[in-house]
């Protein structure tokens, strides 16, 4: 029987979201209790966050290089005196093609209940936790297994997040009210900055300026997604652009350029990019007093961003920063492991709703003489489906009408074809007939939606539309056979072979976000074209 005592035990920390605001603060409440007690030697306190049980497992899963987020995980394990143990990933079955649900459930039998890890694919932790938690339930478990995402590909490092976000706010006084931050870098490629977009909703009211030159910006999906959550947002192109006006921010978040990810292009004006974000000697003058600079760490010994005469300034925070990654992870693993979090008494995290209110049953008006039609004949017995595609180009609705077909399954299709608007000439739209079709099911109906939002589904009885429907954008698509995620780089693509069920949520008007990897797709990028 698996008992789930407090809020934080068995999470899986995929991205920063997963926890909400409350239950970050509560956690940087403990952290400072541990980060005290530490300092001054307090044994009976440091004794109240350790697991101390030998029998329970953390496993370190580490599939790309990493110094400080792995050795900080290790010590943390030991702090705790639990059982700890480092996957050897250069000689594992992934490399015999063995996917990683069944990887990851090998272990899991093994009474291992927390897993730290870093992969290159994007999302392995969302779709871990599905996997994992379903087999330690189908073995009845004594605990279900949780996945800590220690940095995915270019999506979230959220316990990088977690440990910045303390400094942060150590620094200034535990006061939540107002942040003024620039992201400086490969804000690109750099999953510590995108972990940001989310994670500084810790402060009320947030300006973020991002130093960046176009090769290397922050993706626009992100940069919107900053501003849905309320925050200010300034682009400059480059430092000496930013300190050219005077509203400066007073904490500034490096990151390592990762050119070497960009190809032959990129690379030769290397040099030409890290000027742009590298902080140099005569920059001095123009920071104002009080600023501090932070970075995840590593920087390039050879072209650090932040230089290395910096260190012995006042300006090192990173330093600081670093150390409080030993606090906020240790913190992290008592509470997953259900040490703490019993007196947690603020808002809890809470899974999404979706409502299914996307299809609309409207009144079926007149018949109109000249539609629906089966080739040149009216439709008397059937279904008719209007508005498709509707403003589109007229050769976009062509294209995508045998997808509606092939989806839905419509055998006998009388007439499909892009006829103009009633109202507007200007104005195009996708019409697909079937006659004698007996009606669509719901999950028919939810199929039509979700690969032609904004349709009309008219049933035609006797000569007569009996019903109608429209069909508006669903708030998520999933459990279909025929949609996939485009990012080659994400756990659910196709390429990759994991079995991952795939899925995704809207995000706006029209846009749907894969769950495991975030990357924004238009309603047709997520239908495979064959
Ligand atoms: C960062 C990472 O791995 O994303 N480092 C870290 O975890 N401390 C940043 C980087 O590698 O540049």
């Amino acid at each position: 029987m698996i008992e789930i005592t407090n809020p934080f035990q068995s999470r899986t920390l995929a991205t920063i979201s997963d926890v909400s605001l409350d239950e970050i603060v509560y956690l940087f409440e403990k952290t400072r209790d541990l980060k005290e007690a530490i300092a001054s030697g307090k044994k009976d306190i440091i004794e109240i966050f350790k697991i101390n049980d030998p029998q329970f497992g953390i496993y370190e899963v580490f599939l790309e290089d990493s110094t400080r987020t792995k050795e900080s995980f290790q010590n943390a394990a030991k702090f705790h005196n639990v059982k700890f143990n480092i996957f050897d990933s250069s000689h594992s079955s992934i490399n015999k093609m063995e996917s990683y649900a069944d990887t990851f459930n090998n272990l899991i039998g093994y009474d291992n209940f927390i897993f730290i890890v870093r992969s290159k694919l994007e999302g392995v932790c969302r779709w871990l936790d599905i996997s994992g938690k379903k087999y330690a339930l189908r073995h009845n478990f004594p605990a279900l297994p949780a996945f800590i995402n220690a940095g995915d590909g270019k999506h979230e490092h959220p316990t990088q997040e977690l440990l910045d976000e303390f400094t942060f706010l150590e620094d200034n006084g535990w006061d939540r009210s107002n942040i003024h931050i620039a992201l400086v870098g490969d804000l690109f490629h750099g999953r510590t900055v995108h972990s940001k977009v989310d994670g500084l909703r810790i402060f009320r009211e947030v300006r973020v300026d991002m130093i960046a030159p176009p090769e290397i910006a922050m993706p626009q999906h992100y940069i919107q997604r900053m501003k849905t959550n309320g925050f200010e947002v300034r682009i400059f192109d480059s430092i000496a652009e930013y300190l050219a006006q005077d509203n400066i921010a007073s904490k500034w978040y490096f990151t390592r350029p990762q050119l070497e990810r960009m190809g032959e292009n990129i690379l030769n004006r290397q040099k030409e990019l890290r000027a742009k974000i590298t902080f140099t000697k005569e920059y001095m003058d123009k920071i104002p007093q009080g600023t501090g600079f932070y970075h995840p760490l590593p920087r390039h010994k050879e072209h650090p961003t932040i230089p290395t005469f910096i260190d012995t300034t006042v300006l090192n925070r990173y330093e600081r920063q670093s150390r409080n990654g030993y606090y906020t992870r240790n913190i992290l693993l008592s509470a997953i492991a259900g040490k703490i979090g019993a007196d947690f008494s603020g808002q809890p995290f809470q899974q999404p709703e979706y409502v299914d209110d996307f299809v609309i049953s409207v009144d079926p008006g007149p018949k109109k003489k000249e539609e629906p039609q089966e080739g040149i004949r009216p439709i008397q017995d059937g279904i008719f489906i209007d508005h498709i595609c509707k403003g589109e180009p007229p050769e976009n609705i062509w294209k995508h009408l045998p997808l509606i077909i092939r989806i839905v399954g419509f055998y006998d299709v009388g007439y499909a074809g892009v006829g103009m608007s009633h109202t507007n000439y200007n104005v195009y739209k996708g019409l697909i007939a079937v006659p004698r079709h007996k009606g669509l099911d719901q999950t028919q109906i939810k199929q039509l939606a979700a690969v032609a939002p904004g349709c009309t589904l008219n049933i035609i009885k006797g000569d007569k539309v009996v019903e109608k429907y429209r069909l508006n954008m669903p708030p998520r698509i999933y459990q279909f056979e025929e949609i996939s995620c485009q990012n080659p780089n994400c756990i659910s693509s196709e390429q990759h072979f994991e079995g991952v069920l795939k899925e995704f949520y809207r995000d706006g008007e029209r846009t749907f976000m894969c769950k495991y990897c975030d990357a924004p797709h238009s309603f047709k990028e997520i239908w495979k074209t064959e």
